[in-house]
């Protein structure tokens, strides 16, 4: 195959398949990054949307509507050097009804940890994923809530920029 033609084929794959930027992950039609930073979660949303805006894009914490995606999510998680990050399952409107940030979508598909979400404190209202790794025996694997202005890594999410792979 020439030149032009390999180019035409990387073409049209990234327009038919769309492609991530890269250091982040494709999943379905999704892009995820996974940050080196700790944020509080409200931060972490702000950064979200700073990054995605340099890819033309509007970005949100990341929202885990399915087994899928969690699945792939805790895999990206235990393969980094972190252990807990934010995702935007978040009950700050209404007590105990979690919506994903930046979206009207309620949390339905969930993989809270025993116990969790507790509300320690009537103060919990952010959601923390865990990898297996995480240091407290019943908290790790899951997902906890936790203080909005704890600290901790993030998970971004965008859609698919298709045929951006061409310059890559
Ligand atoms: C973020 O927080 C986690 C958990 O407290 C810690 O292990 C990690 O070193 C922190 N990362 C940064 C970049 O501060
Ligand atoms: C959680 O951590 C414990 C202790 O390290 C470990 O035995 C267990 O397998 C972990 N759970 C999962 C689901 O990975």
């Amino acid at each position: 195959m020439g030149l032009n033609n390999i180019f035409l084929f990387v073409a049209i794959f990234a327009v038919a398949y769309g492609v991530c930027p890269s250091g982040w992950s494709s999943y379905k039609t999704n892009c995820f990054f996974l940050s080196r930073e700790n944020e509080t979660m409200p931060d972490a949303q702000v950064m979200c949307g700073i990054i995605a805006r340099s890819y033309g894009k509007t970005g949100r914490l990341a929202a885990v509507p399915d087994v899928g995606t969690d699945t792939f999510l805790f895999n990206l998680i235990d393969a980094s050097q972190y252990d807990s990050y934010w995702i935007g399952a978040n009950d700050l409107v209404e007590e105990g009804k979690f919506v994903w940030s930046g979206t009207t979508m309620k949390a339905t598909y969930a993989k809270w940890g025993q116990d969790q979400p507790d509300n320690r404190g009537g103060t919990e209202h952010c959601t923390a994923m865990r990898g297996k790794d995480f240091p407290f025996i019943g908290f790790n694997a899951s997902w906890t809530d936790n203080l909005c202005t704890d600290l901790n890594n993030y998970i971004c999410e965008i859609t698919e920029i298709a045929g951006a792979g061409i310059v890559g």
